[in-house]
């Protein structure tokens, strides 16, 4: 008798999968639209004009950078450390401003892609040859940790872009929960938060007439289709965007456009979906001041200043431990 059980080990990809996939309703992690493929896409969203919080954020730092200093410790030096630092395109404009003030500081740009920051990398060495920078790949808590001992002087730890909106609140709480336990009395926090607005420039934000937001979306299914085998085919779903003024939350789905049977031959999963079902892909949490506060005080965090947007659209907060 043969008793030996196979045992599989399911990446995280495919585990999100075949447990999203047979829930009702159906949801998928957005966590996974970023590949080659979705970091290309986002990089477009990015362009958009409907897509306001690049340029906000961009606004913030550009005519603010002086008063965001003020909060660095210029005085014995500090470490800047950007948890998911992408093509740095916002965060130069805070170290053209401390490379001209003669700041003495290190940037430490922290991203899982090594891709990314070879890119950085060189952007950097040309662009801004006076700042001293160290490449860390990794994931944010790894790399956090190994931080925390890494020398005495202040921690300034920037997250922009409003990364923290494609988290619940409850994983946001436990995201800045991470931060705060790497963090001392004399460091700060820079993030950013997108705010509550009309709610029309928020859904025109996430459904823009090209259909590179679709894309990105889509990103998801064909990324089933190449790496699990599957066989959605894309034009069979279509991108649906809801915001809710009342939460301030904004969520993506893909809907199905008829009755249909998916077939993912890695995972040896079949799907079947009924016309107008759902698969729930992204959330995009928007925010005001109690929000924050609130998020931050259950992180043992307290706000320490307010950056605001020239439209008001989006802040960037600097926070301390309480
Ligand atoms: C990365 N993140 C903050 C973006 C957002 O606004 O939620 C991702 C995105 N999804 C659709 N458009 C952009």
């Amino acid at each position: 008798m043969d008793t030996t059980t196979k045992s599989t080990t399911y990446t995280e990809f495919e585990k999100d999968v075949i447990s999203g996939l047979k829930a009702y309703p159906k949801h998928l992690s957005s966590k996974f639209i970023y590949d080659q493929k979705g970091d290309k896409l986002f990089q477009d969203i990015m362009a958009m004009p409907e897509y306001y919080l690049t340029e906000c954020e961009y606004n913030i730092l550009k005519n603010q950078s002086p008063i965001i200093a003020e909060k660095f410790n210029l005085k014995e030096g500090f470490d800047l450390i950007e948890l998911g630092a992408g093509d740095g395109k916002k965060t130069k404009l805070l170290l053209s401003h401390l490379s001209e003030i003669g700041a003495n500081f290190t940037y430490l740009p922290v991203d899982i892609s090594q891709n990314v920051l070879d890119e950085l990398g060189s952007a950097l060495e040309n662009e801004l040859p006076k700042v001293n920078f160290e490449l860390l790949q990794g994931s944010y808590f790894q790399v956090l940790n190994q931080l925390s001992s890494y020398n005495k002087r202040q921690k300034v730890i920037l997250v922009l872009g409003s990364n923290i909106g494609n988290l619940m609140h409850k994983d946001a709480i436990d995201f800045l929960k991470k931060i705060e336990e790497n963090m001392s009395s004399e460091d700060l926090l820079f993030m950013g938060f997108d705010q509550k607005k009309h709610p029309q420039i928020i859904l025109d934000a996430y459904n823009d007439p090209d259909g590179i937001t679709e894309a990105f979306n889509k990103n998801l299914l064909e990324r089933i289709n190449k790496e699990l085998d599957g066989n959605f085919q894309l034009d069979h779903f279509f991108h649906w965007e809801t915001y809710d003024p009342e939460t301030g939350t904004a969520k993506s789905y893909l809907v199905s456009q008829i009755d249909q049977n998916i077939k993912i031959n890695k995972l040896d999963l079949d799907v079947s979906f009924k016309a107008w079902e759902t698969i729930h892909t992204e959330i995009s949490q928007k925010y005001d001041d109690e929000t924050v506060e609130w998020l931050a005080s259950q992180a043992n965090l307290g706000i320490d200043k307010v950056f605001e947007s020239d439209t008001g659209y989006y802040k960037n907060y600097t926070f301390k431990k309480l």
